[in-house]
């Protein structure tokens, strides 16, 4: 079953919130929340259930998005078909990253941005992310090309920033032959 999550438009402010820091031990809300955040993204990236559900695929979600300011996303990443590879990442803090920009040559999407939007969102190549799990536990991940980005464009959710604010909208492919395409 499709997990029931009300997820916030672009024109709802509260996308503008930037998000509180999360304390321990979570909710039971919040780890409800998280499974089923979890679960919506890996439906979402299964045909059968797109298709059956009319759901765009996503690769993460981030509190806000579901009406709650608090610094927890989620990502999914489909690491062969069928097989799923999940994130959660709470008070995540990017520690270092690469000199290397690239950008996503399809565009970028968000579950919160219903158009088309083009244009080149600038991100690190590569990054190193310190980040809590469900029980306060840190992780340090390293992260490269898609995941990379996903995880740029979720912490940018945390504070109150969306891909689109991040586009040239005098000239949205400006800077392209600087930056790698993925
Ligand atoms: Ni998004």
């Amino acid at each position: 079953m499709l997990p029931k999550l009300r997820i916030l438009d672009e024109k709802n402010k509260m996308l503008r919130t930037v998000s509180k820091e999360v304390t321990f031990p979570l909710s039971a809300k919040d780890k409800k929340m998280i499974e089923d955040a979890m679960k919506y993204l890996e439906m979402s990236q299964i045909d059968e259930y797109s298709e059956k559900y009319n759901l765009r695929p996503g690769m993460g979600l981030a509190f806000i998005q579901l009406g709650v300011p608090k610094r927890i996303f989620v990502v999914v990443n489909e690491v062969e078909e069928g097989k799923f590879e999940r994130y959660v990442a709470i008070n995540p803090k990017i520690i270092s990253y690469s000199e290397e920009l690239i950008y996503v040559d399809e565009g970028e999407g968000c579950l919160s941005v219903n158009r088309p939007v083009e244009g080149i969102v600038p991100r690190y190549a590569r990054i190193k992310v310190e980040a809590q799990d469900i029980d306060g536990e840190v992780h340090t991940y390293r992260l490269r090309e898609d995941l990379s980005v996903a995880f740029q464009h979720e912490l940018d959710h945390l504070d109150g920033i969306l891909f689109v604010d991040k586009i040239d909208s005098k000239n949205p492919f400006r800077g392209k032959n600087n930056m790698r395409a993925i």
